[in-house]
């Protein structure tokens, strides 16, 4: 998507990176935002958590923190971008100096920084497990093998650290030449194309699901929900897969908003994204169950869960090796829109720097983060016995890799959403907020903040304390 200059429009912009640059409409505000919100969360994360949490009532609590807490916090973010329009932590400066408020406010934007950095490190290192089967779909591995030998191919893959860090290098070496040229060149074109592409490939795999005799099992495994399943971890879990699934707490939806134009409508473009990034969500899970069940596989595999079904699925369907070769190459992008928005508030925040330039900065965080990933290369294999925490009866069992998704997704990103949520709500200037809004200060407007005031950090903070106790 092209971004036109309108230096009129974007007064506020200063930053070099930025200076005139604006969205040049919604529509490609949310394409962005969906490149970055769609990826690994809702294909691979979204089933497998899913069928480790029992299914239905996770999914009930799933979509209730999205519409409680994902959206209005994703309001909140775009707004303090669109408001202070620079980097996130100089956007958090900026406000904080206009509405006279303590400077330890820019805090917010250092720990979404840190998790941002965290949750790369783990997430490449799937994104190569998504490449691997790019080749492994193309060369027609998959083509007439059994439940077993799918299950097995994924086991030898995990069970080999060499093989784990070839794609995790791989992967990471994707992002940092796109980074280091500056993400708005081809990527936003690409979105454009690859996103709806993805979207119908989904459809074809839920036709493909709907064609074996239990796909009415996966569907009430999705949507029956049976409460006496839903654990307070399982709550905590759905929590924080709102806040990894829209791409929250971390300034990357802040980093978006300060390229958004004024006279765009920021509840219904919030929204909208967080609507397209549910489907896709609950596509992949429809796609996906119904595959579990009529292949007698346990729903709570675990990480694996997608890499082990939907081969069996392009092992038998008509076009198996084009369709399966294609799904994984589009996984592989949505991953890598989602991973550039990942390393995007690091490389701006080290840029800023004097004598750092844009490609010094992408190789100080991605090799940083590259480094950092062969913990999580190792956890599935040599580590796979290293359980930090297992002292604690909660984290018995949870290797390197586990702790990391926990403590971002489930901590620290609910806890920078949390904040978010309160200074928007009751510390930012009132009449500012009622202009970014553009709701009137009718009905409408009343209702947005009372959820943003009390609902919004009432749910974070019951759930949190719930599973304290
Ligand atoms: N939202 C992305 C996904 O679902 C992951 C992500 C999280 C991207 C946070 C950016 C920031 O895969």
């Amino acid at each position: 998507m092209t971004l036109q200059s309108q230096n009129a429009v974007a007064g506020e912009v200063t930053e070099d990176s930025k200076s005139g640059s604006m969205w040049s409409s919604r529509m490609a505000f949310v394409l962005a935002a969906s490149g970055s919100a769609v990826g690994l969360g809702n294909i691979w994360k979204f089933p497998y958590i899913t069928g480790e949490n029992g299914g239905g009532a996770f999914v009930l609590m799933y979509l209730l923190c999205i519409a409680i807490v994902g959206i209005p916090i994703m309001i909140a973010e775009v707004m303090i971008g669109r408001r202070g329009g620079k980097s996130p932590l100089n956007s958090m400066r900026e406000l904080v100096k206009l509405d006279r408020l303590s400077p330890r406010w820019k805090w917010l934007g250092g720990m979404g920084m840190l998790a941002s950095f965290l949750i790369l490190s783990f997430y490449s290192v799937i994104g190569g497990w998504a490449l691997s089967y790019v080749g492994a779909a193309a060369s027609g591995t998959f083509a007439g093998a059994s439940t077993e030998a799918i299950g097995a191919m994924f086991g030898g893959l995990l069970a080999d650290p060499k093989a784990l860090l070839m794609w995790h290098s791989l992967f990471m070496i994707l992002v940092i030449v796109i980074v280091s040229r500056g993400i708005r060149s081809g990527m936003e074109k690409a979105i454009n194309i690859l996103m709806p592409l993805l979207f119908v490939l989904l459809l074809v795999m839920v036709g493909y699901a709907l064609s074996t005799d239990k796909f009415a099992e996966g569907f009430a495994f999705l949507f029956n929900p049976d409460l006496s399943k839903l654990t307070t971890e399982g709550m905590l879990t759905a929590l924080g897969h709102a806040f990894f699934t829209l791409s929250l707490g971390m300034g990357v939806m802040m980093a978006y908003g300060s390229y958004l134009p004024k006279n765009v409508s920021l509840v219904k473009t919030a929204i909208t994204v967080s609507v397209l990034d549910t489907a896709v969500a609950l596509l992949a899970g429809l796609a996906i169950f119904p595959l579990v069940f009529a292949n007698g596989l346990e729903p709570g595999a675990g990480p694996g869960l997608i890499f082990q079904t939907l081969p069996l699925a392009f092992s038998q369907m008509p076009g198996g090796v084009l369709f399966g070769t294609l799904f994984f190459a589009l996984l592989v992008i949505a991953a890598v829109t989602s991973a550039i928005s990942l390393l995007e508030p690091a490389v701006e925040w080290l840029t800023e720097h004097k004598g750092i330039s844009r490609l010094t900065g992408t190789l100080i965080a991605g090799i940083s983060v590259w480094l950092l990933g062969i913990v999580t290369v190792l956890s599935f294999n040599v580590w796979a016995d290293v359980t930090p925490l297992a002292m604690f009866e909660r984290f018995e069992g949870k290797t390197l890799f586990d702790l990391l998704d926990f403590a971002t997704a489930n901590v620290m990103m609910p806890l920078s959403g949390l904040f978010v949520a309160l200074f928007v709500g009751w510390f930012m200037s009132r009449q500012a907020g009622e202009e970014q809004l553009a709701l009137g200060n009718g009905l409408a407007y009343k209702s947005f903040m009372f959820v943003l005031r009390f609902v919004t950090p009432a749910a974070v903070l019951v759930v949190f304390v719930n599973n304290l106790m």
